[in-house]
């Protein structure tokens, strides 16, 4: 039984290192993430010229804060604080300060990050049905705020050829259960449609 859990923890670990998430270790990089904090973690704190808020990092990719604090350190971004901040960081630090920060997200976020389609997934609708849902062309129907249920069902009639469509049934044939269900969920989501009401 405790083997069997240590096997399944370790096959999450070695996937989680695969997708490649940052390797730091949020407890190690608590202490340097305090002294951020100073700016960072004060609401609506502002950089002193030109004048602009503090960008906010709680619960931001740990991958994407290392990249930032790199691209600091070598030059690839200009701001005289964070420079001095980060020029002092070794890479292990910046790995550990960003899995600290990243940890402080909320966890809708995070469910929300969880609940995100791929980029692959909704690279090909896009083309069609737009960066946000909604249709680049008046031929394409709008999918953003559309029912989740109604989603699924209609994607579920192009891949059983229930519902034929020349453009959508290639479409929809390789999705999987999953992928459907992640797609209704994320299109839903968006800003878009409306229930016409009768006034
Ligand atoms: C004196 C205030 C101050 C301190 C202290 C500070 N920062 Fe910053 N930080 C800023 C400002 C201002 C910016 C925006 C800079 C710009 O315009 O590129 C920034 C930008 C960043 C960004 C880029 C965010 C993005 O969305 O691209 C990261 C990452 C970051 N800081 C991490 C840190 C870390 C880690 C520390 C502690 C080691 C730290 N900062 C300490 C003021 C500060
Ligand atoms: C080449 C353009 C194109 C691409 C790419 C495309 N679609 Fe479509 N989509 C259409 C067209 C055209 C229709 C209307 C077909 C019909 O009349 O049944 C449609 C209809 C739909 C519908 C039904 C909407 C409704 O209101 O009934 C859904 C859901 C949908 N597409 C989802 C997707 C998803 C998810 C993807 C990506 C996997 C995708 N589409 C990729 C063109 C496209």
């Amino acid at each position: 039984m405790i083997i069997k859990t240590k096997t399944a923890i370790t096959a999450v670990l070695v996937l989680l290192a695969s997708a490649g998430f940052a390797a730091g270790n949020p407890e190690a990089g608590a202490t340097i993430g305090y002294s951020c904090l100073g700016c960072h973690g004060i609401e609506g704190y502002r950089n002193a010229y030109p004048s602009y808020r503090v960008p906010k990092l709680g619960g931001q990719s740990a991958t994407y804060l290392v990249i930032a604090l790199k691209g600091y350190r070598e030059g690839m971004r200009e701001h005289p604080t964070m420079l001095a901040q980060a020029a002092s960081l070794t890479d292990q630090q910046i790995e550990d300060v960003a899995a600290y920060l990243a940890s402080l997200g909320s966890d809708a976020l995070a469910a929300e990050r969880a609940a995100a389609p791929s980029v692959q997934q909704t690279a090909t609708c896009i083309a069609c049905h737009g960066q946000n849902g909604i249709a680049l062309s008046p031929t394409w129907p709008t999918l953003a705020g559309q029912h989740e249920d109604y989603l699924v069902h209609a994607l579920n009639q192009y891949r059983d050829g229930t519902r034929k469509d020349s453009v959508m049934g290639p479409m929809a044939a390789p999705l999987t259960d999953d992928d459907v269900k992640l797609l209704a969920k994320y299109y839903s989501r968006l800003d878009g449609l409306q229930t016409t009401k009768a006034d």
